[in-house]
């Protein structure tokens, strides 16, 4: 996730791109970049690190020009550097190119175009873009834009700009967001609101497929096949703050509504095209490397470690491995058996978690190899990994983790997948019935966060106790764990998450009358172990809400006071989908009890201390 804005109008555009990129800064901060039509042609300025960096170097060399555009990164392909910040532009430097999402087929167009002579000076995606218009440019930027994105597959969102037609900003949308400013004299681009929000109300929102050529006096609206359209001009009364928040109340909400997004964004360039297998290209394992490997150890903290809970089922089910998971802040301390055929997996969304670091570390030490499975490229576990997993949820800022946590899921079943393709221990029908089930988890979450009303309900009724437990069996209770976290970090409500079946071996002692019970229950092979034990806490005046899944519910109905049910997925990736009735539960919580629900107290978003 990054963000990009662009002015095209009569004032120094350098200005009005660094305040826009201010407020686009929380969408990554990787690096930054401007180009602007100056005197000399287009002129690009760029600087690894925070947008300062850039200011820095812009107050020694400002760029003058009332046409320009300008990126924040987050990194996707590439590290952080210099190289691989944005604007890009081809060898004739007379194009430039800010993107934000990801060019699943780089590689193969990269390839063409290297064929063809280009030479590219980074390891981004985007870098193709810029070279790809060039290619196809004939004396129409519009025309150029138009073929290139034709044939790039993924999601962008583009700013464009060419020499040539000074006059002239194209902006592109395709499955990232792009907004267009309308103003006097003066129009913007803007991957959201608040970039452009100082300097008008008016916006066009642009859909998928669609495109914008602005110039100083008029935006023209158009499909990417060149049909022009019209679209109602969309008046913000937002203020500030709440833009940044795309219009929900926290960054906890919102990014909990971003999940359908960031599933659909890990996945993406990780399967076929005809859905049959995963392909995760980053795994710089041989075969033979993987044959060898005869154990896996899972280390993460926190939410993370909840993920690893569910990694370890997925790789024992699919790949046939025995899996260990522990939390970092203990594993180097039991003095665990590593050995060089062991594969250590870190987890960290922030890839800066001293535990998880040092956990890292300590398998390389004993010579393992370490996959991690981060959100941050370029991070420090990114960088000591041997192979690296980005998930894509994009930066998450809310303390309590959402959409960095099932991300990790859906990167565990990918690589569980691969492990199994690899291995031959599963038949390819059986991965193309997997894949083919993720591809619809997008759509089974919008359709959970659809029912958000019943679970501010639920949440306002639990935020009156003090004391709750989250039952479930299997990767059910893995969520379970998940979900008594959440609620614990944000509500402040004592919670605890038990294996349904161990409750009766002393816990069961704390069930007393009308205490809340969540139980998790959506393994079918499991369905009637965890039924009867619900059915223990109920006897004992428990009040019991289930997260259940289709097909069960009815049942499930006779034993429970309230049911929550989840569409029907494959049981292995049920946690991708019975977590976020959980997440809302906790978040509705949080909110009911006045808690600040996105920097609960005594937490921080990274912890790089021990
Ligand atoms: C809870 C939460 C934490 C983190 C943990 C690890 O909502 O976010 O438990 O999961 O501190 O952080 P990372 O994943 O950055 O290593």
């Amino acid at each position: 996730m990054c963000g990009i804005v662009g002015y095209i109008g009569k004032r120094e555009s350098q200005d009005i791109l660094i305040e826009g990129l201010k407020k686009l800064e929380y969408r990554g901060y990787d690096s930054a970049g401007i180009a602007v039509f100056t005197n000399q042609g287009l002129e690009i300025r760029k600087s690894i690190g925070r947008l300062a960096n850039l200011e820095e170097k812009l107050e020694g060399q400002p760029l003058h020009g009332s046409v320009g555009i300008g990126h924040t990164r987050w990194a996707t392909h590439g590290k952080p550097s210099d190289a691989n910040s944005h604007p890009h532009t081809d060898n004739s430097q007379k194009f430039s190119v800010v993107h934000n999402g990801i060019i699943e087929n780089y590689i193969e167009l990269k390839e063409e175009l290297i064929a063809k002579g280009r030479r590219f000076v980074s390891e981004t995606d985007t870098e193709v873009i810029s070279h790809l218009v060039a290619e196809e440019y004939d004396g129409d930027i519009v025309k150029a834009v138009q073929r290139a994105v034709k044939r790039m597959r993924g999601a962008f969102a583009l700013g464009v700009l060419t020499e040539y037609e000074p006059e002239r900003l194209v902006a592109v949308r395709f499955a990232s967001p792009l907004v267009i400013g309308i103003g006097k004299g003066e129009n913007f681009i803007g991957s959201d609101i608040p970039a452009i929000l100082e300097h008008t109300r008016d916006v066009y929102i642009l859909n998928d497929g669609e495109m914008a050529v602005l110039t100083q006096n008029g935006v023209e609206l158009m499909t990417i096949e060149g049909e022009i359209i019209s679209k109602e001009i969309f008046h913000v009364d937002w203020d500030l703050v709440t833009a940044e928040k795309a219009g929900y109340d926290h960054f906890m909400l919102k990014e909990i509504y971003e999940q359908p997004k960031a599933y659909r964004d890990t996945m993406m360039g990780r399967v076929s095209d005809d859905g049959k297998t995963v392909t995760l290209k980053e795994i710089g394992m041989t075969t033979e490397q993987i044959k060898a490997i005869r154990k896996v150890h899972i280390v993460a903290c926190g939410t993370a470690f909840h993920a690893g809970l569910v990694g370890k089922t997925i790789i024992e089910n699919l790949a046939r491995i025995p899996v260990e998971t522990d939390v970092a802040s203990e594993y180097r301390y039991r003095s665990p058996i590593i050995t060089p055929d062991t594969l250590v997996i870190v987890v960290s969304q922030s890839g800066e978690t001293a535990d998880t670091l040092a956990a890292l570390r300590e398998a390389k030490r004993n010579g393992a190899r370490v996959l991690a499975v981060t959100n941050v490229v370029g991070s420090s576990v990114a960088r000591e990994a041997d192979d690296v997993i980005i998930t894509q949820a994009g930066p998450e800022i809310a303390v309590a983790s959402t959409k960095a946590y099932t991300s990790q899921l859906i990167a565990f079943s990918l690589f569980g997948l691969y492990l199994a393709e690899v291995l031959g221990t599963k038949d390819g029908a059986w991965v193309a019935e997997v894949i083919d089930a993720m591809h619809q988890l997008p759509e089974q979450v919008e359709a959970i966060l659809a029912q958000a009303n019943v679970l501010k309900q639920v949440a306002e009724s639990i935020s009156k106790h003090d004391n709750l437990f989250f039952i479930g069996r299997g990767v059910d209770f893995a969520v379970a764990q998940e979900g008594s976290l959440k609620l614990k970090e944000i509500s402040y409500i004592h919670s605890e998450a038990y294996a349904a079946g161990e409750l009766k071996h002393g816990t069961l002692a704390l069930i007393e009358e009308g205490i809340p019970v969540i139980a998790v229950i959506t393994q079918e092979d499991l369905y009637e172990k965890t039924l009867s034990n619900i059915k223990e806490v109920k006897a004992r005046g428990a009040h019991v809400l289930a997260i259940v899944n289709e097909g069960m519910e009815h049942e499930v109905a006779k034993s429970v006071d309230e049911t929550f049910v989840i569409p029907k997925t494959l049981q292995v990736l049920a946690p991708a989908l019975s977590v976020v009735p959980l997440q809302l539960i906790a978040y509705y919580a949080s909110l009911a009890r006045g808690n600040d629900v996105d920097k609960p107290r005594n937490l921080a978003k990274s912890v790089t201390v021990e």
